[in-house]
């Protein structure tokens, strides 16, 4: 187990999301490159995607998708004292997404900053704010996963421009007393891996110090999802046995909303109930490090989450990256 007996524990006060009012549908997609909605429902599961307007950056995303976090938990900005921002898709090189977030809520006390980890990025944001949480260094964190893949995408590559979308969502933590218990609401444990061989199998062509240029996004589809599906179970599997729960012991299954198939796979390689996943990919296609709490807030918002409830989350992203946080609702 990550965590002997805590101190604190990381309890989940509320979560919300964002997505741009411009939807993009594969019918629409299907005038711009050679492909269909047949096609692309079939393979992904993605119906349409949200396309950030003409000057709305990852920053006002996030902004908003924190003001909806916020709202929910029912806490003010002037509560929160660490904000730690997933993205790969920064409004400028620098300074980080997370300052413009914090200046935008009128913050001016505690920390701010960006954590890159492409798809992971909404994971590893958790894992470290709950750390900083756990050490009883801060009290309230704001964590968001906000992206602009539409300002990366090559829109004359059918093999990617039908996958990714813009969004962003947001989780408030709060360090509470625990003893510990399995039973007791928080983050239980967290996972955290990577491994940078495979770049060439997800990556972006530009960069400040490589080309001065932006770049756009370049994928071995089978590749990624070769590894998605068969290599990133073992964190899921390390938090089940850093707690001694079960999937059966689930209550949701909340993935990277990438692709249909690779969440329905992985679901069943884990031995986890089909009606325990939680997928929106259909709604928004993948955002990156913004589609967990996109997930996340559309279940929080139904009422299909509920307080005391199991989640798993689970990410992969480019690196490869890939993660789990298992969360007593
Ligand atoms: N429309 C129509 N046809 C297409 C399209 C399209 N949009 N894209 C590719 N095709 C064609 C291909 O050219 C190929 O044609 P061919 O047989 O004549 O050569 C055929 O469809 C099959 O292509 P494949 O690449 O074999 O299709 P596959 O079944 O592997 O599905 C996909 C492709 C959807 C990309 C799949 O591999 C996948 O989902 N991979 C994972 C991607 C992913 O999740 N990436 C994000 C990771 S997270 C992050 O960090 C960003």
């Amino acid at each position: 187990m990550t965590t002997s007996i805590p101190q604190q524990r990381s309890v989940v006060l509320g979560v919300g999301a964002y997505l741009p009012a411009k939807t993009l549908t594969n019918e629409e997609l299907a005038k711009l490159v050679d492909t269909s909605d047949e096609w692309i429902v079939q393979r992904t599961g993605i119906k349409e995607r949200h396309i950030a307007a003409d000057g709305e950056t990852t920053s006002m995303l996030g902004e908003k998708a924190a003001r909806a976090a916020l709202a929910n938990a029912g806490v003010s900005a002037g509560d929160i004292d660490l904000i730690v921002v997933g993205t790969s898709t920064p409004d400028w090189t620098f300074p980080s997404t997370a300052t413009q977030i914090q200046a935008a809520l009128g913050i001016t006390h505690g920390v701010a900053f960006d954590l890159q980890a492409v798809c992971s990025g909404f994971v590893f944001a958790l894992a470290t704010a709950e750390k900083f949480l756990r050490s009883g260094s801060h009290k309230r964190a704001l964590v968001i996963g906000a992206e602009t893949f539409s300002r990366i995408i090559d829109w004359s590559d059918r093999t990617t421009c039908v996958l990714f979308g813009d969004g962003a969502g947001a989780m408030i933590l709060e360090a509470q007393p625990s003893q510990g218990g399995r039973e007791e609401r928080g983050v239980l444990t967290t996972h955290l891996r990577s491994d940078g061989r495979h770049r060439a199998k997800l990556y972006v062509d530009g960069g400040p110090s490589a080309t001065q240029t932006v770049g756009h996004l370049r994928m071995e589809g089978k590749e990624v999802f070769r590894f998605a599906v068969g290599q990133v179970t073992d964190v899921v599997k390390d938090a089940f046995a850093a707690t001694g729960l079960t999937a059966n012991d689930l209550d949701w299954f909340v993935p990277h909303q990438a692709n249909r198939r690779i969440i329905d796979m992985s679901a069943q390689k884990l031995g986890i109930a089909p009606e325990k996943i939680i997928a929106t990919v259909h709604l928004h296609g993948n955002t990156s490090a913004a589609s967990v709490p996109l997930a996340l807030a559309a279940a929080a918002a139904d009422g299909r989450i509920k307080q005391g409830d199991l989640v798993m989350l689970e990410a992969v992203g480019g690196g490869f990256t890939w993660g789990s946080a298992l969360i007593r609702w």
